[in-house]
């Protein structure tokens, strides 16, 4: 209910080897499509005309001294990694197609011209692995025959459709017009009459998640490998096929895709066959009984530097850390559920509004407001929720009780914490700290069952609902967490505008996360949150450190995370879709360039 999102394939499909392990999580979305979100809170609805852009007069950063932390050292490469990543920016189209082929393994598709002269237009820094999550999302498609895609979506029931420059959105339910199908349409309006004929089907539930298996993606993806061809441009077709040229949409039934009902408890079992079989997910089976508090690893992660986050997006991977099968509502209890193991394309996403924060003073301080969301918490399985191990983690009165020995703590251990000792935690004062640094409540708890008061009788000794905090007011604190909810958490984008330090853990990918590089534009944390006292602690003692990331942060987001970057993320991926759901797809190319 939260965000929509149609599948995000977790993993990686590498582009230099085919032995690069594979797992294509799809969670709810074809494409993992961050479109953020307006309706998530209270404090959300007052955004809508705020879309206020404060022209920058950055004073120049103070300088960050050296140092020998882990943080230090991470950010240190970080920043390094994100020049590289600059020096391959694309200026003109030539140079544009020519990385695309170079990446790609083929040639772009036909009005790949029109979105290069688009995103010039709008000034968008274009470097080819920004988009890398679309060809993770589309290229197994390839490995599919375009009669039988077409097939398999010819009897969804709400879709936005194009034909001959026009778009428009077509259901059989008018309740589910939500905003965001609303703002769906809107945007690949705004792309007419640029793109060709296609059906593109919107995810209206929840939650589906299209959850492929390993050795089946796999086999995909060499397949579409196999297939990948340059050939020479006077074989090159420019047009795709118009829809009603294609009789056998009309005449083949269409493909029934098998959803796997509602065992909602064993997502995790059908979560762990995208696994590779090489990592500890892929044999771990769903927890018999939730462990309170939760068991945490015991081996340092393989995506960690000295206990701090090294490698961002394997740190989202589930595959590599299964004790998250025990701490994320998504693997605990889901809000609903529909899964299929069948590769199936289909889209979902929420489009929001923007707004920029400004550069005041912050106070010394976190702060997090938001619903109990993440999955259908309840009296047997309350303490494996994300936002609620959080919650408790980051309230001073409960650390205080912990250290005074009281069993007051269901959802987290503190003698984990041992490698991350912060000095609070070593004066025994801990709790004292985190009262004095820390403000982070729920507004809303959404109790299963639903309960008349809406105050969850079983969460009630452990926490209260506060007020909401307007979003304006919140830039005003230091740091600014952001955790998953029933999906990603829709307001990263909004946070990254703000000038705040940016915290972030997830396990899910979105449409961005090839255009930020982790401890320059933000600061990865932990999904068992175990190193987030620390990096608390850090960022608290190097201003300098922690100024450079939020204003590094905001100044790229607002070059390279407008609404007109996503405009043209979602152009492009619709171009790949509409490539790949052509029958004439082999031969279907843009290149003019190479014509000279
Ligand atoms: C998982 O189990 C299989 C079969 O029992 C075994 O061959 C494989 O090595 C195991 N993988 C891991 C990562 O433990
Ligand atoms: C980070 O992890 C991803 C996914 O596991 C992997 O493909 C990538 O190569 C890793 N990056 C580095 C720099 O090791
Ligand atoms: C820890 O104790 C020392 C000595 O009493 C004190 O100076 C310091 O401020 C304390 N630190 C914290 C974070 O409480
Ligand atoms: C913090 O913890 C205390 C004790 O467990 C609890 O009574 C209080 O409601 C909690 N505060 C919030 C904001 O949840």
């Amino acid at each position: 209910m939260l965000v929509k999102r149609l599948f995000a394939f977790k993993g990686t499909l590498s582009n230099a080897s085919i032995q690069h392990r594979l797992k294509y999580l799809i969670t709810a979305a074809l494409v993992a499509l961050a479109f953020y979100l307006a309706i998530l809170n209270r404090q959300w609805a007052h955004l809508d005309k705020v879309f206020r852009f404060e022209p920058s007069h950055n004073p120049p950063l103070p300088p960050v001294p050296t140092s020998n932390h882990p943080i230090y050292k991470l950010a240190e490469n970080a920043q390094v990694q994100f020049k590289q990543l600059l020096g391959k920016r694309s200026v003109s189209l030539e140079q544009a197609a020519s990385r695309y082929r170079e990446r790609r393994g083929r040639h772009p598709p036909p009005g790949f011209d029109k979105w290069f002269s688009a995103a010039q237009k709008s000034d968008a820094i274009i470097v080819e692995d920004f988009f890398d999550r679309i060809y993770h999302d589309i290229n197994p498609f390839w490995a599919l025959e375009p009669a039988r895609l077409r097939r398999m979506i010819k009897d969804e029931q709400h879709y936005i459709r194009v034909r001959d420059g026009k778009a428009w959105f077509i259901s059989d339910h008018l309740e589910l017009r939500q905003p965001w199908v609303q703002r769906w349409t809107e945007l690949v309006q705004e792309m007419m009459p640029n793109l060709p004929d296609l059906d593109m089907v919107l995810n209206v539930m929840d939650e589906t998640r299209v959850l492929v298996p390993w050795e089946d993606i796999t086999k995909y993806a060499t397949e579409e490998r196999r297939q990948r061809n340059i050939f020479h441009p006077s074989e090159a077709v420019a047009e795709y096929t118009k829809y009603q040229d294609e009789h056998s949409d009309k005449d083949e039934p269409a493909i029934k895709v098998e959803w796997i009902g509602n065992e909602l408890h064993k997502y995790w079992d059908h979560y762990r066959v995208t696994c590779p079989p090489d990592t500890p997910g892929h044999n771990a089976s769903s927890l018999e009984t939730l462990e309170r508090p939760p068991s945490y690893p015991t081996q340092p992660l393989p995506f960690t530097k000295d206990g701090f986050i090294q490698n961002f997006t394997a740190s989202t991977d589930p595959c590599l850390q299964p004790h998250i099968r025990g701490m994320h509502g998504t693997f605990i209890e889901s809000v609903s559920m529909s899964t299929t193991h069948s590769l199936f394309p289909i889209f979902g996403g929420s489009v929001g509004i923007l707004t920029a924060g400004t550069g005041r003073r912050k106070k010394n301080e976190l702060v997090w407001r938001g619903v109990a969301s993440g999955g259908r918490h309840k009296a047997e399985n309350w303490w494996g929720f994300q936002r609620l191990r959080f919650i408790q983690m980051m309230n001073g009165t409960t650390v205080s009780l912990l250290e005074a020995g009281e069993d007051v703590a269901p959802t987290f251990r503190l003698s984990e914490l041992g490698e991350y000792q912060t000095e609070a935690q070593r004066n025994n004062s801990l709790g004292k700290w985190i009262s004095s640094i820390s403000d982070a409540a729920f507004v809303r708890f959404e109790c299963f069952p639903q309960q008349e008061d809406k105050l969850c009788s079983y969460l009630a000794p452990y926490m209260e609902l506060r007020d909401s905090i307007h979003m304006k007011e919140q830039y005003n604190y230091k740091f600014l967490p952001d955790i998953d909810g029933n999906s990603y958490s829709g307001r990263f984008r909004a946070f990254m505008r703000s000038t705040s330090l940016v915290l972030k853990s997830t396990i899910y990918a979105e449409w961005h996360d090839d255009r930020l590089t982790p401890w320059v534009h933000f600061v990865p944390f932990d999904n068992s949150f175990i190193d987030i006292y620390a990096i608390l602690e850090y960022y608290l003692a190097h201003d300098a450190e922690a100024h450079r990331i939020a204003e590094e942060g905001r100044e790229w987001s607002e070059k390279v995370m407008r609404r007109e970057d996503m405009k043209l993320y979602v152009w492009r991926l619709l171009l790949e879709y509409a490539r790949v759901m052509d029958p004439a797809r082999e031969k279907l190319a843009f290149v003019e360039d190479l014509k000279g």
